[in-house]
C-alpha cells in the first residue's frame, strides 16, 4: 500500500479535501488521484475493467480504459480547467501501443478534434491540446510528441502544461517538447469523457497497458521549476528496476496489403518496440529487396517496391528489440497482374463475428488460391478495440492474408477507428482509394461518409472513374445501393422499404455513366446478385446495366429477405459465403459458394463481342461499330 515505503505521497484524506470544489463554479486548483491497493483514491464514479494490484501503483490490463471520471465533460460533474492547465502522471508502460492515454478528456474523430490529453504513441509521450484560438470549424488538435522514448517497464513522470499560449511536455522533470500552435482556452465540445488510464473517445478505447501510480489535474500551468520539484519528490520511483515482460514476439505476424505490379505492403505488429526488416527473395533464392525500419515501434507497415509484375516472391520479416531477434516463417506473395494478365480475386464481407465461420470462409478462399482478397467492410465488430483485430480478425484470416493481399473498405463497425488505418496499408487517402489489378480497376469507397452532390468523395469518385482506362471496373462500398433485404431500410413484412442505402444510392448514376460492371457491397448479412440496373430499371448487362452484389456472408449473423421478390432482385441466398471471380481476355467468370464450398451462383460476363461498349456509347449518342473481336469503346478501323 502507499505511504509505507514512500511517505511523501499525498494522503487519501487530502485528496478528499481537494475534491471540495465539485459542484462549485470554480474548478479545484488541484485534483489528484493516487493508487491505493487496486484502486485509485478518490474513487472515480465508474471503474470499468479488472484492475490487478501491483507492487507500486495499479497494474492495468490494457484492454479498455479503466477509469471514467465522467462520461461527458458537459454533465457538470467536472469543472475542468480550460485557461491554464497541467496534466500530470506517474506511469509505467509495459506494452506500447499506437495510441495510449494517461489522463485527459478528448474527442478525436475524423476532422473533429477537441479536448486535452496526456498520453503516448508507441513509446513516445505526447501532450495533446485543441484550443479555441485555432481557426478550424470543428477543432484541430496538436499532438506534441516528445522525442525521448519512455523506457518500457520503468516509472516515468509525465507532465503537460498549457497556459493559453504554449504547450509544454515534461518527462522526468525535464522539458522535452514545446509548441505554440494552440491558443486561447482548451476547446471542448461537451462530449469528451474525462478518463484516467486510457485513450478513450467515441471511436477508440485503448487502455493503458502498464502501471499507474498517480495522476493530477491542476488549474494552473506549472512552471519548469515546480515540475522539477514534483518529480524530485518521488524520483526514486524512476530508478526502480523495470517490472515487465519484454519478450519479443509477434502480436500480429506479417500479413499482406496493397498489391501493385512492382510493390507489396507487409504489415506486422510485435510486443515490444523493435526495428524490423523485410527480406524478399526470388524463387531461386536471390534477394530481390530488403527494406528496414530502424526506428523502434511495435507496428510496422513496410512497403517493398522495385519488384517485377505478376511474380511470385518469398518473404520473411526479422524483428529486433530489447536484445532479442525473431524471424517470421517464410511466406509467399505474388505481385499484381498487369494489364492483359489473367487473375482471380475473392470478395468477402462482414467477418465481424462467429470466428469459426470467418475461419471457414477464409480457408475456403485460400483454397481457391486467389491473387487478391477484396473485403467489403465490417472486418471486425468494434474497430476501436485492438483485441478484435489481434485476437479475432487476423488469426481467423490466416493463412489467407499472409499469402494473399487484402484490400478492404470501411464498414460501419470499423467506427472509422485509427486502428483500421494503422493496420491496413492502403493508397491515399486510405478512407477511399482506387487501385488496378490486371485488366480491372477497383474503386474503394467509404459508404459511411457523404456521397452526396459535391461531397469530396463523390468528386474524387467521378474523376477516378473518368480517368480509368480499365476493361473491367468494380466499385466496392460497405452499404448496398440496392438490396432486397427485409428490414434494414424499412420493414418489408408489414410495409415498404427504401431498398438500399440512400447515401450509397448517390453513386449509381456515376457507375452507370462510367461503365462499372459490378458494384460489391457488404453490410446486409446475406448474398444477393441483382439483375443489371440503370436507374431502377432492369437493363441487360451487355446493354449497359450495373450488377449489384451484396457479399456480406463472412461471419456476421445472417439476415433475411423481403418475403416477395423485388423488381431488381435476382439470386439471393441466406448463407455464409464468398464470391470468387476470374478474369481473362474480356471474360469474367463469377461464382458464389457457401461455407461448405457448395456453388450456389454462377455468372459469366463476356465483353468480347463489344455489345456492352456499343450500347454504352449509344446511350451517350455515340455510334460505334460492333466489330468483332473488340471490346474497346473506341472502334478500330
Ligand atoms: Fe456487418
Ligand atoms: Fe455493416
Amino acid at each position: 500500500m502507499i505511504g509505507s515505503s514512500m511517505p511523501m505521497f499525498v494522503a487519501v484524506g487530502t485528496l478528499l479535501h481537494l475534491f471540495g470544489g465539485i459542484g462549485s463554479l470554480e474548478p479545484p486548483r488541484e485534483r489528484r488521484w493516487t493508487a491505493v491497493g487496486a484502486s485509485l483514491e478518490p474513487l472515480p464514479s465508474e471503474v470499468r475493467t479488472d484492475v490487478v494490484a501491483g507492487t507500486h501503483g495499479i497494474r492495468l490490463s490494457g484492454d479498455r480504459t479503466p477509469f471514467v471520471v465522467s462520461r461527458r465533460m458537459e454533465n457538470g460533474l467536472e469543472a475542468f480547467p480550460r485557461d491554464h492547465v497541467t496534466l500530470e502522471g506517474w506511469i509505467s508502460i509495459d506494452r506500447p501501443s499506437a495510441w495510449g492515454g494517461i489522463i485527459g478528456a478528448i474527442q478525436d474523430n475524423g476532422t473533429a478534434e477537441t479536448g486535452i490529453m496526456l498520453g503516448y504513441r508507441e513509446d513516445r509521450p505526447f501532450f495533446a491540446v485543441s484550443s479555441e484560438g485555432v481557426a478550424d470549424v470543428d477543432g484541430r488538435m496538436t499532438y506534441l510528441v516528445g522525442r525521448t522514448p519512455l523506457v518500457i517497464g520503468n516509472w516515468h513522470h509525465l507532465v503537460g502544461t498549457y497556459d493559453g499560449v504554449s504547450m509544454k511536455l515534461f518527462l522526468d522533470g525535464e522539458i522535452v517538447a514545446e509548441s505554440r500552435e494552440q491558443s486561447g482556452p482548451v476547446r471542448f465540445s461537451g462530449d469528451e469523457p474525462f478518463v484516467i488510464g486510457g485513450y478513450f473517445d467515441q471511436d477508440e478505447d485503448f487502455g493503458l497497458d502498464g502501471r499507474l501510480r498517480e495522476v493530477s489535474v491542476l488549474s494552473e500551468a506549472l512552471d519548469a521549476e515546480k515540475i522539477r520539484r514534483r518529480f524530485e519528490r518521488q524520483r526514486e520511483l524512476a530508478s526502480l528496476p523495470p517490472e515487465v515482460d519484454t519478450t519479443l514476439e509477434w502480436d500480429v505476424p506479417p500479413f499482406l496489403c496493397w498489391p501493385a505490379v512492382d510493390a507489396m505492403s507487409i504489415v506486422v505488429e510485435v510486443s515490444v518496440p523493435s526495428a524490423v526488416s523485410v527480406v524478399v527473395r526470388e524463387v531461386d533464392g536471390e534477394v530481390a529487396a530488403t527494406v528496414s525500419r530502424q526506428t523502434p515501434a511495435t507496428l510496422h507497415d513496410v512497403r517493398v517496391d522495385g519488384l517485377s509484375p505478376n511474380t511470385k516472391y518469398f518473404y520473411q520479416v526479422v524483428a529486433e528489440g530489447f536484445g532479442q531477434r525473431i524471424e517470421s516463417d517464410l511466406k509467399t506473395f505474388r505481385t499484381a497482374a498487369g494489364r492483359g494478365d489473367p487473375f482471380t480475386f475473392v470478395a468477402i464481407g462482414d467477418t465481424q463475428s462467429q470466428p469459426a465461420v470467418v475461419k471457414r470462409i477464409a480457408d475456403l478462399a485460400y483454397e481457391t488460391r486467389p491473387n487478391l482478397l477484396v473485403h467489403a467492410g465490417d472486418l471486425v465488430s468494434t474497430g476501436g478495440n485492438r483485441r478484435h483485430w489481434t485476437d479475432h480478425f487476423f488469426p481467423n484470416m490466416r493463412p489467407l492474408i499472409e499469402r494473399v493481399p487484402i484490400m478492404p473498405v470501411l464498414g460501419n463497425h470499423e467506427q472509422d477507428a485509427s486502428l483500421y488505418y494503422e493496420y491496413m496499408s492502403l493508397p491515399e487517402p486510405e478512407r477511399w482509394y482506387a487501385f488496378s489489378y490486371g485488366d480491372a480497376d477497383f474503386f474503394m469507397i467509404d459508404g459511411n461518409r457523404s456521397l452526396g452532390d459535391q461531397s469530396e468523395q463523390i468528386d474524387w469518385l467521378e474523376s477516378a472513374l473518368a480517368a480509368s482506362d480499365a476493361e473491367w471496373k468494380f466499385a466496392v462500398l460497405h452499404q448496398p445501393p440496392w438490396t432486397s433485404d427485409s428490414d434494414d431500410y424499412g420493414d418489408t413484412f408489414v410495409g415498404g422499404s427504401r431498398r438500399g442505402d440512400p447515401n450509397a444510392r448517390n453513386i449509381t448514376s456515376l457507375l452507370e455513366e462510367h461503365g462499372v460492371d459490378i458494384c460489391f457491397s457488404g453490410h446486409v448479412h446475406d448474398y444477393e446478385r441483382t439483375f443489371p440496373l440503370i436507374g431502377d430499371e432492369v437493363v441487360p448487362w451487355d446493354e449497359g446495366g450495373v450488377i449489384y452484389v451484396t457479399t456480406a456472408g463472412g461471419g456476421g449473423s445472417l439476415e433475411n429477405f423481403d418475403p416477395a421478390n423485388t423488381v431488381f432482385g435476382h439470386r439471393k441466398a441466406r448463407r455464409h459465403h464468398l464470391v470468387y471471380c476470374g478474369i481473362h481476355d474480356g471474360i469474367l467468370e463469377f461464382q458464389a459458394m457457401d461455407e461448405q464450398g457448395r456453388l450456389f451462383d454462377v455468372l459469366t460476363l463476356d465483353k468480347r463481342d463489344g455489345r456492352r461498349a456499343v450500347a454504352r456509347a449509344a446511350r451517350r449518342g455515340v455510334e460505334i461499330s460492333p466489330r468483332s473481336p473488340t471490346w474497346r469503346d473506341a472502334p478500330v478501323d
